[in-house]
């Protein structure tokens, strides 16, 4: 998608422009030079019977040649428009331009801006709405998505400087397309997407990039010692691989911030088997994985100054004569030994070894990432990404990232005494499944036994990763839940230090 920053309004050309409609449009920057585009008329629709409620959008033909069409948004008082109510209906206007199959888009910027508003915010917020907005997964139907239409171009029509507006629209674009880019690897099925298929994206982002890259096999984690991904692994026909990609914006890459997610291509449970209905939909089992390089995609685009290691242990969670057990017990890169009372508990296992390999490559904070247990979605819902963290500041600077973002996190607890269930067992330092009252703690709580005293933050997303239905900012299927939140703690701490 073009993106493009224009401010004469008479020669503006589209197959539609978007409108903020507030309750009174006439106090909008440039409005009557507007409004002469369409000879008045733009004052007189507007008091049509169109809504102002928030996101309800009218289309309106002009019978104008060069601006056929107006799509009029409802934002109801504009004065009380908050950033995410923006991102929010430029999500919407997205889906209407992908079910109009509109080309070239126009957006009167001005018109959604307010005081704590800027045309630079509205210009992000557009160019990262509609870029979500009209998302569409290419599928594997072989009557084929070419006659879908995709959105070439979109022009932001703006009072203000040019340049400014035109840069911040990048960066919305950016964390759009990285988004996006994320869903689709969670949309992709396990046959597909092997963790060989995951590290071969990786990689191709890495040189994109200039990412510093290492693709561990079978054999290097064998020797390195890493007993929990490869348990996890035994009963697999594919082979597993660690992902290591390092973003240095310094040569000596002091204090690096590791990104560690959760790659499993299909979980199936192993031998503790998911029933049949929980099994569809395990395609998704990667979504941390998918969080974490649409992140990298981002930091790779806009080079923020943070060093940055990503770490990703991807494989499937499979059923063989050879796959690990309950009872079996493992011993992961740190030493520590698990007791496994259930495999289907695989996640803080991957997560463990990689973990500790984050933290022998000097990460000073980690961050998780993983669809890890189906706790977090009794305790939260769908739509609430589940935090957990082991330092206070950390996570005040990760709150204020997701406050940006608009992606919902709550945090639960982690006491002593949840700690010390994952630290009963009678043959082994940790046990993989303490139970199921609150087993979103002990799952999140299992990883944290790895980062000991590094700062640390875990996030649950399988509420988050997928959705079960079209929502405000994208279609049915992978959400692409924390590639913005992730991005943006990194600028976040880019600006701290
Ligand atoms: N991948 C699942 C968690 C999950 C559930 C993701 C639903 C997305 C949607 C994870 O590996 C798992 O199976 N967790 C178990 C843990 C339990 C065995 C302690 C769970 O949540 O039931
Ligand atoms: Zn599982
Ligand atoms: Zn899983």
């Amino acid at each position: 998608m073009e993106l493009k920053v224009q401010q004469d309004a008479l020669n503006l050309e589209a197959e539609i422009l978007v409108v903020g409609l507030s309750r009174h449009p006439e106090n909008t920057k440039g409005w009557s030079e507007f409004s002469e585009r369409f000879n008045g008329k733009l004052e007189e629709w507007t008091k049509q019977e169109l809504s102002f409620d928030l996101n309800a959008s009218t289309t309106y033909p002009t019978l104008s040649g060069s601006i056929p069409r107006v799509l009029f948004v409802g934002l109801n008082d504009r004065k009380k428009l908050t950033e995410d109510d923006v991102r929010t209906a430029f999500g919407q206007v997205g889906k209407e331009l992908l079910k109009k199959k509109i080309k070239h888009a126009a957006v009167y910027l001005d018109s959604f801006q307010n005081d704590s508003i800027s045309a630079e915010d509205a210009a992000y917020l557009a160019a990262e709405g509609i870029g979500m907005g009209t998302y569409r997964f290419d599928d594997y139907k072989t009557s084929s998505n070419e006659a879908d239409v995709q959105l070439e171009s979109l022009t932001l029509l703006t009072q203000e400087d040019a340049d400014e507006v035109q840069a911040s629209a990048f960066i919305g674009q950016v964390f759009g397309q990285s988004v996006n880019e994320a869903r689709s690897l969670v949309n992709m099925p396990g046959n597909l997407l092997t963790a060989t298929a995951l590290a071969d994206y990786a990689q191709e982002l890495g040189e994109t990039y200039g990412f510093e890259t290492d693709i561990l096999g079978k054999a290097e984690l064998e020797e390195l010692g890493m007993g929990a991904i490869l348990a996890v692994n035994q009963g697999s026909v594919e082979e597993p691989r660690l992902i290591v990609l390092k973003y240095k914006a310094t040569d000596s890459f002091d204090n690096p911030l590791a990104l560690v997610g959760k790659g499993i291509t299909f979980d199936t449970g192993g031998y503790s088997l998911k029933p049949k209905d929980g099994i569809v939909g395990m395609k998704g089992d990667m979504g941390g994985a998918a969080a974490v390089l649409g992140a990298m995609k981002i930091i790779g685009e806009l080079q923020p100054e943070k060093n940055v290691v990503a770490v990703i242990a991807s494989t499937d969670n499979m059923v063989s004569g050879n796959a690990f057990k309950p009872d079996d017990v493992i011993t992961s890169l740190s030493g520590k030994t698990i007791e496994i009372l259930n495999t289907d508990a695989e996640g803080r296992l991957v997560l463990a070894d990689s973990v500790t390999y984050a933290k022998q490559m000097g990460a000073t904070h980690i961050i998780d990432v993983a669809t890890l247990t189906g706790g977090v979605i009794v305790a939260l819902g769908n739509d609430k990404t589940g935090a957990l963290t082991n330092d206070e500041g950390f996570f005040e600077t990760f709150m204020e990232a997701a406050l940006e973002t608009g992606e919902f996190v709550w945090r639960l607890p982690l006491t002593e005494r949840d700690k010390k269930r994952i630290r009963k067992s009678d043959v082994a330092d940790l046990n993989n499944s303490p139970g199921r009252d609150g087993h979103m703690i002990f799952g999140g709580g299992f990883v944290g036994e790895f980062a000991e005293n590094t700062p640390w933050i875990h996030l649950d997303i399988a509420g988050t990763s997928h959705a079960a239905s079209p929502h405000d900012l994208g279609p049915q299927g992978g959400t692409g839940a924390m590639v913005r939140t992730l991005a943006m703690m990194v600028e976040k701490m880019a600006e701290e230090q």
